[in-house]
């Protein structure tokens, strides 16, 4: 989570762009608004184009950056990849492509899960494509020292969660086997390493017990867009500006929204994007 500043003279209320393959980065974005609730924010939902995480990294790198160009296109001067996916494939590359444009992603919090397991034992749920990246290899070998590292690959999790219904009978028997999984390895903390998985927390809250944390980086993320948008002066009229946008169904954009962000605003279709 490390970029270059933005120019010094912007001080008038930030655009933060955020985007993910769907529904996933509002996690991010709530954490986002609380943290700078006078920056302008547009948020892109390519639902359209998802899941990432089971896709090529070819398409996963194609698509980030006709989102990030649509962004910045709409003006936004701080770009957050709220995706673990994209990030893990993309943001090198996305870095290259603008790099006077301050950036943050969004990676799986392995180094607070080693720092606060006592049994040095710790389970990463993520996307597989997330996963199987070089950047998640050398987070493990930056920050996991001599704690095991269970991977939890989640296929077809955060499809299910994009789709809406929480009580979906596959989305629990998914819940419930990957959580018998980690139970089975006694790790006593759990990354959530994709934003999706933060709409069913709860539930992994419930079926691995008081005794495992579950931690994600969401807040931490928007500490560094704080960090990276400088000096901002208030506005004095509407406190808040949120665009919502997708590539796919802005109804079921809308819907979630709302529940999550507690904000009813109109969702933009960009089907073209
Ligand atoms: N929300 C994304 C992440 O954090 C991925 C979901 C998907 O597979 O599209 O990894």
């Amino acid at each position: 989570m490390t970029s270059l500043s933005p120019r010094a003279n912007e001080t008038e209320s930030m655009h933060v762009g955020v985007f993910d393959s769907g529904i996933g980065g509002l996690s991010v974005l709530r954490a986002v608004r609380e943290s700078m609730p006078y920056a302008v924010l547009s948020y892109f939902a390519d639902s359209a184009h998802a899941p990432y995480g089971e896709r090529a990294d070819g398409h996963v790198l194609e698509r980030s950056h006709k989102v990030a160009k649509h962004l910045i296109d709409q003006g936004a001067k701080v770009l957050v990849l709220a995706c673990n996916t994209a990030t893990a494939i993309a943001i090198d590359r996305l870095r290259a492509r603008w790099p006077a444009l301050p950036m943050v992603g969004v990676e799986p919090g392995l180094k607070p899960a080693v720092a606060l397991s006592r049994t040095r034992r710790v389970a990463v749920m993520a996307t597989p494509a997330t996963l199987r990246s070089d950047r998640f290899e050398r987070l493990a070998q930056t920050h996991a020292g001599t704690a095991f590292v269970h991977r939890i690959p989640c296929p077809g999790l955060a499809a299910l969660i994009e789709g809406g219904d929480l009580a979906h009978p596959r989305l629990l028997e998914l819940l419930a086997e990957h959580c018998a999984s980690i139970k089975r390895f006694e790790v006593d903390v759990v990354v959530l390493g994709c934003t999706h998985y933060s709409f069913v927390r709860d539930g992994i809250e419930r079926l691995l017990g008081p005794g495992v944390t579950v931690i994600d980086t969401a807040q931490a993320v928007a500490n560094q867009v704080v960090r990276l948008s400088g000096p901002m002066r208030a506005r004095t009229s509407m406190p808040i500006s949120l665009r919502l946008m997708t590539s796919g169904d802005a109804t079921s954009l809308r819907t979630v929204a709302s529940g999550w962000l507690d904000v009813s605003c109109q969702v933009e279709a960009w089907p073209s994007v």
